[in-house]
């Protein structure tokens, strides 16, 4: 079944710049079945962009091809499967909110209605105003709705929930959420791990123009490995702490300790036989950021970042 979802294969795209050749996309390698939620997390000019504009069809990848349901990305967009919200781009001004997304419906073939568009993304109130008066994060908001019109079975959004308010941003989840439970098909660019953590089925953790990582947010955890343990113990040393069994470092935070275990089963039965009284232990999962940063900062990745993709080498 190739067909129904998207492949993403062997996906290269460099730029030049007067520094040199940018290698932003290296290859990648990257397939969504029907019906995913997922995440594309990295850090600034990590390439997640870049790999959005290539699979909408709006870059030409140098090598690499991109398939969409069976279709080219030309192909589906111009059927109406795909509903974009991009990084960039502004609003077309002088029409109200509801004049544009009217103007919009009328272009797809079997579009959504547009009042139960401008309830669904919380519109309603600012449906009469005029697109260039609208706040940041109002704005982003109108995008959303633009790209629900086609009622599309796939959503890509590229950092979707910049310029929001907490309040904005909760609604606006909801509201993908909602769409992705009608067994839609949403990818999403961010930075917010918490968000990636929240609404993704899956993440795939992108640096330097390559995936990093791919798997549920669980798993990306578990590749890190650790938990951490918190305990109230004003006088034990840090050094001797991380000395026990299943902790790999420990740090004084006033008179408390944290430390970061590789076993945290062990490391707990070894503060307690050691440190009997130890007391208010917490114990907590790494969070995507601690996967994040661990993944990332990974030296084979840094050290070949300027190395031609591997399907460029001769
Ligand atoms: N048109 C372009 N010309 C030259 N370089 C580019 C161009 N577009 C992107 N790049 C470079 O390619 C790399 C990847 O950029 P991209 O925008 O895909 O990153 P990103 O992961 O989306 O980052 P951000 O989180 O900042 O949005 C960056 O180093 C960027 O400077
Ligand atoms: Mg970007």
């Amino acid at each position: 079944m190739t067909g129904t979802g998207i492949r993403l294969s062997r996906l290269s795209k460099s730029f030049r710049s007067p520094e040199g050749p940018v290698h932003a996309v290296r290859a990648i390698d990257v397939s969504i079945e029907r019906g995913e939620a997922v995440a594309l997390l990295g850090p600034n000019g990590a390439g997640k962009s870049t790999t959005i504009d290539m699979l909408l069809g709006l870059q030409p990848p140098d090598s690499g091809d991109v398939s969409l349901f069976g279709h080219t990305p030309r192909e589906a967009v111009h059927r109406g499967l795909v509903g974009a919200m991009l990084q960039t781009g502004s609003l077309i001004q002088y029409l109200s909110v509801r004049e544009l997304l009217k103007m919009m419906a009328s272009v797809y073939p079997s579009p959504l209605g547009v009042e139960a568009v401008l309830s669904q993304t919380g519109l309603e109130a600012i449906a009469a105003r005029r697109t260039q008066k609208l706040s940041g994060g109002e704005t982003q908001r109108v995008r959303f709705a633009l790209a629900l019109l086609s009622d599309p079975d796939l959503l890509v959004l590229d950092e979707p929930t910049v310029a929001m308010d907490v309040e904005a941003r909760h609604e606006f989840w909801n509201s993908m959420r909602a769409f992705a439970a009608r067994g839609k098909t949403v990818v999403f660019a961010t930075h917010y791990l918490e968000e990636a953590d929240q609404n993704a089925d899956r993440v795939v953790l992108m640096a330097h123009g390559r995936v990093v990582a791919d798997g549920p947010p669980t798993e990306i955890k578990a590749r890190v490995g650790s938990r951490t343990i918190r305990a109230t113990l004003p006088d034990a040393d840090p050094g001797e702490l991380a000395a026990l069994a299943g902790v790999a470092r420990a740090e004084r935070r006033g008179e408390a300790v944290v430390l970061s275990c590789a076993d945290s089963d062990q490391a707990i039965r070894a503060l307690l036989e050691r440190y009997p009284a130890a007391r208010d232990i917490e114990i907590a999962g790494a969070g995507l950021e601690d996967a994040f940063l661990a993944l990332t900062a990974d030296p084979d990745t840094d050290t070949d970042a300027d190395a031609p993709p591997p399907a460029l080498a001769p």
